[in-house]
């Protein structure tokens, strides 16, 4: 690999009509910590990025604020940017798909594939909402799975039974914008030939010497040669948001199309801010390297799609696609009513960046497989390993070489001490293997014991006892001194990671900005200033606030760069003024009647009742309600009434609680249940 490396490198450009959360920031924070390093060993590095503005939830969410969908783009677009920059994600530029570079290398590219006989134009059928007059995206049509009869269903799959199906074949479809019964209807398609791309394809991602893709990729990828690659449909129809096709009035690129080019498009508008040179970088034979980081949901595109674009346009290639798995929380999908889906501002309102930046590094590794952030285990880590083993070797010696020896250090070291950074700075080329691979859980785990190594020289050397001893301060001040630069050289180390504390620790070491190279040298008979208290513990307060805050952001997604903190007020009874929802937010709800079999009170508890509920299942449900101050048990048994059915069940001090019944009124005995009209079965879904 060339000795000076020009490197532009991706992060997918993230949807501009819904806020950052801690599932995409493992990708940008993995990017983030890979370019720093490269920018560190003195690369030429770029990071672009971009928001993805186009397709049709962006133009919905747009209309049904009132505003136009370039306001929405444009006021997502700052809340984005100020919560990546928050996260320290140090892009080179953060653009927008809906920019004129990407207008024209989008349409450009499209001719030059035309011009290859790679597009073919057909008519084809699809489902249209007459109401709303527009042609449904799959996602945008629900209804029965053909399968397993699950209702509201999407178009393009099951979330039930996992089947995978076209939307023509839903049973009792309906348009999740309007309700309408979707029609078919007739309209002209544009095709890209990916079929046609296959020999191409499978050379440069099975044949290649420097495969593009992690080996569980390819594997994906073969998989899918199996099936066949099918023509991929570019095209959209009038009302979309997006660029139209040259000499195709009225239809649009497919958001999918334009979005990769995106990159491309933040790249061409960096180098006209920096004088940099677009086409030695994208030209065919470039000497240049790209890298996209994505999620493995995008593969497809990235591996496939994408490429294929790239070289039938007269583009290079990527030189590689690093894909990583998803995030859980504490072993779990992220959950809204859990706590657990918690956005980035969230997260930046009750805790330090930089301890998910560190421990997002603690679990990345060069695999697909999935992350998973377990709370405990993110405050334990955090505070033994960065605040007790790696901020305790300053803590434990700077304050001495301040204190005793007015900010100086030594000049020499003593043997153990010149033994003990040799140790440290040895490791360096096996560090910078393991960032450069994405080994990065390695590379932490490396540092680590690094600095276990230096805290065993604290306590062999025991510093605040030699502090005591008179005649002993030479020694204190070169045991000081090792210490002072085992910590700059684990600063070093960890800076990739951790940039903002690295630039304090410059500021108090006295230090230009550290480099990879700074590892070779140590830093003697200098100056430093006093020392500042530089990181604190996790405290679980902090976490027990985050998850709290979490819940209550279970409303739509905020976009605005504050969401409100203030908890919903009790619904005044007159005017009813709260934000509108779509058919498809109702139909998430799933309400059904049930019949109370028995009602109890509940041991230990003034509020609530204790239901068992008839829901048309094989079995009863438990649910705790609250509603004890208006009704006695007697009162309720064998009536009817309305459950929250699909509510994440609630593990409550008397027992799980499995769903929600229904209830209006102020509360304390003005509380009335919900009960349907006669006739109204067990099971029976309400909508
Ligand atoms: O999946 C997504 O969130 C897309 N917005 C990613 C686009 S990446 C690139 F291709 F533009
Ligand atoms: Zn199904």
């Amino acid at each position: 690999m060339a000795a000076h490396r020009k490197i532009l490198v991706t992060s997918a450009l993230p949807y501009a009509n819904g806020s950052i959360h801690l599932g995409h920031l493992v990708e940008y924070i993995q990017t983030d910590i890979w370019v720093r390093f490269q920018k560190m060993r003195g690369h030429e590095c770029h990071y672009v990025c971009a928001d993805d503005t186009h397709g049709t939830p962006v133009m919905l969410r747009a209309e049904q604020e009132g505003i136009t969908p370039e306001a929405l783009i444009e006021r997502v677009h700052r809340e984005h940017l100020g919560d990546f920059t928050d996260f320290h994600i140090a892009f080179d530029n953060y653009y927008s798909t809906n920019s004129e570079e990407n207008r024209e290398l989008s349409q450009d590219i499209y001719r030059k594939l035309k011009a290859a006989g790679l597009i073919d134009i057909r008519t084809i059928e699809q489902l249209y909402d007459p109401q709303k007059q527009m042609f449904l995206p799959d996602r945008f049509i629900k209804g029965c799975c053909p399968k397993c009869k699950a209702a509201d269903q999407y178009g393009d799959s099951c979330e039930v039974c996992g089947a995978t199906y076209a939307p023509t074949d839903l049973i009792d479809p309906y348009s999740a914008i309007s309700g309408a019964t979707p029609i078919l209807k007739e309209s002209e398609h544009h095709f890209f030939k990916l079929g046609e791309c296959e020999s191409f394809l499978k050379q440069w991602l099975l044949e290649n010497q420097q495969p593009p893709l992690q080996a569980e990729a390819t594997n994906k990828i073969s998989e899918w040669f199996e099936s066949g690659l099918k023509d991929w449909d570019i095209s959209r129809d009038a009302p979309y948001f997006g660029f139209e096709i040259p000499d195709a009035p009225g239809k649009y690129f497919y958001v999918w199309l334009d979005a990769p080019i995106g990159y491309m498009a933040s790249f061409k508008n960096l180098c006209a801010l920096k004088g940099l040179d677009f086409d030695s970088y994208w030209r065919e034979g470039s000497d240049a390297e790209i890298y996209h980081f994505i999620g493995k949901d995008i593969l497809y595109f990235h591996a496939l799609f994408w490429p294929a674009t790239l070289k039938f346009s007269g583009h290079r290639t990527p030189t590689k696609i690093n894909v990583h798995g998803f995030l859980t929380v504490n072993g779990q999908k992220m959950s809204k009513s859990r706590g657990t889906f918690i956005m980035a501002r969230t997260y930046l309102n009750h805790l330090n960046p930089e301890y998910l930046r560190y421990y997002f590094a603690a679990k990345l590794s060069d695999r697909i497989e999935d992350i998973d952030l377990n709370v405990e285990d993110f405050a334990a880590r955090v505070n033994s390993n960065l605040v007790g083993k790696y901020i305790n070797i300053a803590s434990r010696s700077a304050g001495f070489i301040k204190n005793r020896f007015d900010g100086q250090l030594c000049a020499t070291l003593d043997d153990a001490g010149a033994t003990l950074l040799a140790t440290i700075q040895h490791k360096q080329p096996q560090i910078a293997e393991l960032y450069e691979n994405r080994q990065f859980s390695e590379a932490m785990r490396e540092i680590m014991a690094l600095a276990d190594v230096a805290n065993e020289y604290v306590d062999e050397t025991k510093p605040w006892v030699l502090a005591k001893e008179p005649g002993r301060e030479h020694e204190l001040q070169q045991v000081c001194t090792t210490l002072i630069n085992a910590f700059r050289l684990l600063t070093l180390y960890l800076k990739p990671v951790l940039p903002q504390l690295s630039s304090q620790i410059e500021a108090f070491l006295h230090i230009a900005p550290l480099q990879w190279g700074d590892a070779t040298t140590l830093l003697l008979d200098q100056q430093i200033n006093a020392y500042q208290h530089l990181m604190t513990r996790i405290e679980q307060k902090q976490i027990d606030a985050l998850l709290a805050e979490s819940v209550t952001t279970l409303k739509p997604q905020p976009t605005s760069s504050a969401p409100s903190k203030t908890p919903p007020k009790e619904q005044a009874t007159k005017e009813v003024k709260m934000d509108q929802i779509n058919y498809d937010d109702f139909a998430k709800v799933d309400l059904r009647i049930a019949r109370i079999v028995k009602a109890d009170h509940v041991e230990g508890a003034d509020k609530l009742l204790q239901l068992t509920l008839d829901i048309g299942e094989e079995k009863t449900r438990n649910v705790f309600a609250g509603i004890k101050s208006a009704y006695s048990p007697e009162q309720l048994e064998g009536k009817l009434t309305v459950i929250v059915a699909n509510l994440a069940p609630r593990q409550m001090r008397f027992g799980l609680s499995e769903g929600m019944v229904l209830a209006a009124g102020p509360g304390g005995e003005e509380l009335w249940i919900l009960e349907p009209h006669a006739g109204a079965q067990p099971g029976m879904k309400v909508k």
